[in-house]
């Protein structure tokens, strides 16, 4: 019998300019590339352990047995380290966030980044964050981001195998000082998943491909913004990439509407604070909760200007995170 284990914890992350569409669904490859920021405290801590005595894999889920469609994914992306590690041992993976599904924040990104790190471990693999970025990605594509911390970005890369599709710190999140606060307006699942939203846009949309145009520009802007420390530049570019990926997504057919009244309210108490001089800038992903970029200074004003906008439940300040990191391996 063999049986060697690894545990991981990764950050969750934020995308500033979205990524939203495929230009390779086998490979997860992203039709544009991306830049978020990692959040500190909003972690999927997860541990992987090969042992040759089991007959399938199995996962624990935040403390219930997970079977079904969530089995299925990590199974599959647990094949992609079996095949590189040339290993056949099934495994027992056992997850938890650190935060509640109802906090408004998505938990694939950090999840898939912390499975990459845990699988490969146990797997007796040691990859560099780039290769981690490109297997975390074929889990989920925000997930290559969440293998670093601070201001990240994901390529798009042109490879057709995807080698190319990679995240990278682009520095300077902590020392800046931006911070990040989430408005909660509602304690329900998203109805349309991420992926299939997606999809869904780059089939039927005539505005996709003004989406796509659009991205790489902005990027650009980001990028320089980030590199310059200009918050206003880049809460700026922040506000249209996201309302750019929701137009796009709202001109489907059907149309996808992730915004609930209480995203609108919240997007207009954002035009209100920066008319009153506060830096403040919207975002908002594929759900209702309302996400505003500041800084240290402002962001608890900002927070409780928020929480007393109707429909906004709760709010919570995030800081910049660190990268996925390991927390105990054996062999
Ligand atoms: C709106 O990473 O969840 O949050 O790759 O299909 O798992 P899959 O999609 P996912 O999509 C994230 C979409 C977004 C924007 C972003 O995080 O860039």
């Amino acid at each position: 019998m063999s049986v060697t284990r690894a545990i991981a914890e990764a950050n969750t992350n934020i995308a500033l300019v979205k990524y939203w569409g495929k230009r390779d669904k086998q490979l997860n490859l992203p039709a544009v590339g991306s830049l978020s920021l990692t959040l500190e405290g909003l972690s999927t801590r997860t541990e992987v352990r090969f042992d040759s005595t089991l007959a399938a894999d199995a996962l624990t889920l935040n403390g219930d047995t997970a079977m079904g469609e969530p089995l299925r994914r990590i199974s599959k992306f647990l094949d992609l380290v079996r095949m590189r590690a040339a290993l056949s041992a099934r495994a027992q993976v056992v997850s938890a966030n650190n935060f509640p599904t109802a906090a408004g924040l998505a938990s694939s990104a950090s999840a898939f980044a912390a499975l990459a790190l845990a699988a490969t471990r146990a797997a007796g693999l040691e990859l560099t964050g780039a290769e981690l970025s490109v297997l975390a990605r074929r889990g989920s594509g925000s997930a290559a981001r969440s293998i670093f911390g601070g201001f990240v970005h994901l390529h798009r890369g042109v490879r057709d195998d995807g080698d190319d599709c990679y995240a990278e710190e682009v520095g300077g999140a902590t020392e800046w000082g931006v911070r990040l606060v989430v408005g909660v307006t509602s304690e329900g699942q998203k109805e349309t998943l991420s992926t299939d939203g997606m999809q869904h846009t780059a089939e039927t949309s005539p505005y996709y491909a003004q989406w796509i145009a659009t991205s790489e520009p902005d990027l650009a802007a980001a990028r320089k913004a980030v590199a310059a420390r200009d918050l206003e530049a880049l809460g700026v570019v922040t506000e249209r990439s996201c309302l750019t990926m929701h137009a796009s997504a709202m001109a489907a057919r059907p149309a996808v509407v992730y915004f609930l009244g209480a995203t609108i309210d919240g997007y207009r108490a954002v035009q209100t604070m920066r008319k009153g001089g506060l830096p403040a800038w919207f975002t908002c992903d594929a759900g209702p909760h309302v996400k505003v970029l500041t800084d240290a200074e402002h962001a608890e004003e900002i927070s409780q200007k928020l929480a007393a906008v109707p429909g906004v439940l709760r709010t919570r300040v995030c800081v910049p995170g660190k990268g996925a990191r390991l927390v105990e391996e054996q062999s």
